[in-house]
């Protein structure tokens, strides 16, 4: 008889993990450019001609933007975004971000000195809801960050009227979006700054590594600026121009970077395709929905492959069951932040009292009183495969669908054993399980 893996049968999907890539990807001329890199003896981008420059010049002429500058992470990028438009230098500014993301797109915010205002997501794609923002618009805000969740483009449309209409900047945090597109437009440039992260789970990944875009003159020279302590790039001397701090990157991931950058729209195709597959694939099961269908999206670059769970589909089998039970015949399945950020013990009056100063946390929501229904329901909907999956062969998406198939025939004996099923950690691995 079969049984389900979970209860130690045989797993249904158990090639997967020889089918799907290991991530990060690494070719030999990465290596050799790494090592020219190093040979140079430049590790350090204060020279001219650096690595960092042509990555910087190659990324943004990808992503349809004027300028690029290169960043240790895609945390400071943000930061760098937002101080670059000047959000923080008067009390009590706002800046309206996603309910769902990961912490980074809100503590950027607080680390500049302002104050993040949560607005509720589509429960169908995670990405923040217009409408919403629109209501949260007071006279102390001065942005919006839209991310890209999972790598599919938020309304770009809505959001740029809205900043528009509202005097506001509106900065994507495109760290999951890669050569995504909105109507024929790479994400990341469409907006006053965009910012990218190259974190090894990413698509496009140096270990660690971001980049702000953008598309102004006087936007890149002051982004510049302070991304090297107020001082010019090429002049020499000591002379700082404004406090800033050193938010470089070095030369030898720049070199990684720009390697893997060659590589990077072929991988984009593939996962486009691919993903359109899986997504046909995966909707006949009836068990889980995957997200996203508007015609405006152009190209998905994917960070993740979101799916949303329908437990009513499944005896109302929880979740972290689901999860349980396909990771067991061999699906490299999870959710990925968990809860909306405002239930992070970070948001916590106690917590916040240790790292915002009074004056600020003064004028700070209660957090703790929020309950946005969007972000709720994608929480507790919300399934995600990594992107690396979609570069597996197609045999791949059809053990993928196998192991759904196989727990949906199996429901009975999974519902037997949901309370033995404790899952300790439901988020995904997104560096993978090997
Ligand atoms: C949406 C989002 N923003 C920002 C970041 C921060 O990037 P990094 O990890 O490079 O600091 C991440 C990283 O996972 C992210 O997912």
């Amino acid at each position: 008889m079969v049984k389900l893996a979970v209860n130690g049968g045989e797993p249904v999907a158990k090639d997967l993990s020889r089918m799907i890539p290991r991530w990060p990807l690494l070719d030999e001329d990465d290596v050799k450019v790494v090592v020219e890199a190093i040979k140079g003896g430049h590790w350090c981008r204060l020279y001219p001609g650096s690595y960092a420059e042509r990555f910087e010049a190659e990324f943004a002429k990808y992503h349809d933007a004027k300028y690029g500058i290169a960043v240790a992470n895609g945390t400071v990028s943000l930061e760098l975004a937002l101080k670059t438009l000047g959000v923080g230098l008067n009390l009590g500014d706002e800046v309206i971000v996603p309910a769902y993301t990961f912490i980074a797109t809100a503590s950027a915010v607080t680390e500049v000195g302002a104050i993040p205002v949560f607005a509720d997501v589509d429960p169908k794609t995670g990405n923040i809801d217009p409408k919403d923002v629109e209501g949260r618009i007071t006279e102390r805000t001065r942005a919006i960050i839209t991310v890209h969740f999972g790598g599919y483009p938020a309304d770009m449309d809505a959001l740029t009227s809205i900043a528009k209409k509202h005097g506001l900047y509106l900065i994507e945090d495109a760290a999951h979006a890669h050569g995504s597109e909105w109507r024929g437009r790479k994400v990341g440039a469409i907006g006053d700054m965009g910012s990218f992260s190259f974190q090894e789970s990413k698509s496009l990944t140096a270990g660690e590594g971001g980049i702000v875009l953008t598309n102004s003159d006087e936007l890149a020279e002051r982004a510049r600026l302070i991304h090297n302590i107020g001082r010019v790039i090429g002049q020499p001397g000591y002379i700082h121009y404004i406090l800033s701090s050193n938010y470089r990157l070095s030369e030898i991931q720049a070199a990684l970077l720009l390697s893997r950058l060659g590589k990077l729209p072929s991988e984009v195709k593939v996962k486009n395709e691919n993903g359109k597959v899986l997504a046909d694939m995966i909707k006949r099961t009836g068990v889980v929905e995957p997200t996203g269908n508007d015609d405006r999206v152009t190209v998905r670059g994917y960070y993740y492959f979101v799916m949303l769970y329908k437990p009513e589909e499944l005896n109302n089998i929880p979740k972290e069951v689901f999860i349980e039970a396909l990771r067991a015949e061999g699906v490299p399945v999870g959710v990925s932040y968990g809860p909306p950020l405002y239930k992070q013990p970070a948001f916590k009056r106690e917590n916040l009292v240790k790292s915002i100063p009074k004056y600020i946390l003064d004028r700070m929501p209660n957090y703790e009183r929020l309950n946005l229904p969007g972000a709720e329901e994608f929480a507790r909907r919300e399934l995600v495969l990594p992107h690396y999956l979609l570069l597996a062969p197609r045999e791949a998406f059809e053990l993928v669908v196998a192991a759904i198939e196989k727990i949906k025939e199996h429901v009975d004996e999974l519902q037997q054993s949901v309370n033995r099923l404790k899952v300790s950690d439901a988020t995904i691995d997104t560096t993978y399980h090997r």
